[in-house]
């Protein structure tokens, strides 16, 4: 059947039809009062999202790009950074820091597990010591979320500026920028934004833009200082994605009538009932500590002796769900479903039911209905 696909992985995310339909639009010239009419628009929904009264510009890239101009915009060649690595992205933060000549110290943890921040306390005892401390809030390839208000709180106390990856964070739980005194902050629109990939953000603070008029870092495209100053005429330094830029205006308008503490709690729900469900269907979450799931996304071990992409390849082929694999060292060992942005109680049980259908068809006895009857009792 065509068009029926599903989308429950952790980014690109499912996108709402109204937010698809604000795109079938021709572009409009970005150096136009009308442009600059969305764009002030967005930039204050933007703030509204990102918790901050402080700047956050739009970018035509992805998260990654949005990592990289904090980077170039942020440090110089030779400064000093911890980065905290407990998965995939946040070694992509230690790479990504390294090809930018920065001094790199790695504070690593388990994958599976959070970072604890009494490491991070530990490891910033001697204030000065380093420049900027770089984390993965949530860390997508693993499932795991790191506590990042204290560790925010020892960043700040240190002296370093604080250089955040909230891609699957942001619009899934807290990261308010402001109060946790967050310096700068890169997301995508692919994610909790409902929205399809093409633009990247950055959020900065007041004490990120004095490091970054002080930045020695070779940049052109990325140079934040030509987007801050784009942004005071409601404009962007380079042609911008103007449709995907229509799309955030419908997208964030559904998110303000939504509510922040409202999303949060949906991801909240929906997190707890697909480890409930997995566990329910005799399944480990991959994550063992609770509090350590991360809203967006959950990482399920399959049965003992079975492929989890096996696994995923039935989901997709008989249910026409796309579910996302394991990464790295993780590559066939678990599955991941995504319960980020667009996503409702009904996507949540249609997935726990995908998954007993796949066991049953690998010939493994589960109770009928038992994922869904244990999700209900946390969706009710
Ligand atoms: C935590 C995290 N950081 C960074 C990225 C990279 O974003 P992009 O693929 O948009 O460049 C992703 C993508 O999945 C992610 O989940």
């Amino acid at each position: 059947m065509q068009d029926k696909g599903f989308l429950m992985i952790p980014g690109p995310t499912p996108v709402p039809e109204s937010v698809l339909l604000s795109m079938a639009r021709h572009p409009i010239g970005h150096r136009t009062k009308d442009f600059s009419a969305v764009m002030e628009d967005v930039t204050e929904k933007l703030r509204w999202l990102h918790q901050t009264k402080g700047d956050v510009l739009t970018l035509a890239t992805s998260g990654t790009g949005a990592m990289e101009a904090s980077i170039v915009s942020a440090l110089s060649p030779g400064d000093k950074v911890l980065v905290l690595v407990n998965g995939k992205f946040g070694d992509r933060w230690a790479k990504m820091a390294k090809a930018f000549q920065c001094e790199v110290t790695v504070l690593s943890e388990e994958w599976g597990k959070a970072i604890d921040p009494e490491q991070v306390k530990e490891a910033l005892a001697t204030p000065g010591t380093y420049k900027a401390v770089i984390i993965t809030h949530s860390e997508t390839s693993t499932a795991v979320i790191n506590n990042l208000e204290p560790i925010a709180g020892y960043i700040q106390s240190h002296g370093a500026l604080s250089i955040v990856d909230a891609v699957t964070s942001l619009g899934a739980t807290q990261v308010p920028m402001d109060d946790w005194g967050l310096d700068f902050v890169a997301t995508g629109s692919q994610k909790g934004y409902m929205m399809p990939p093409g633009l990247g953000f950055v959020g900065v603070s007041a004490k990120g833009w004095e490091a970054v008029e002080k930045s020695t870092m070779p940049r052109f495209f990325f140079d934040l200082l030509k987007y801050r100053k784009s942004l005071k005429d409601a404009s962007t330094p380079f042609t911008p994605a103007i449709n995907l830029i229509y799309a955030l205006q419908i997208a964030l308008g559904m998110m303000q009538q939504e509510g922040l503490e409202n999303i949060f709690a949906r991801h909240h729900r929906h997190k707890g009932a697909v480890r409930a469900g997995a566990s329910a269907l005799g399944l480990a979450n991959y994550v063992a500590e609770d509090k350590a799931a991360a809203p967006a996304v959950t990482a399920i071990l399959p049965p003992e002796g079975v492929s989890a992409d096996k696994m995923r390849g039935i989901i997709k082929k008989r249910y026409d769900i796309a579910l996302a694999g394991g990464q790295d060292q993780l590559k066939d060992k678990i599955f991941r479903v995504g319960h980020l942005g667009f996503v409702c109680d009904r996507d949540v049980l249609t997935v726990l039911a995908a998954v007993e259908g796949a066991l049953r068809e690998l010939g493994h006895d589960v109770a009928p209905g038992a994922g869904v009857a244990a999700a209900l009792k946390l969706l009710d």
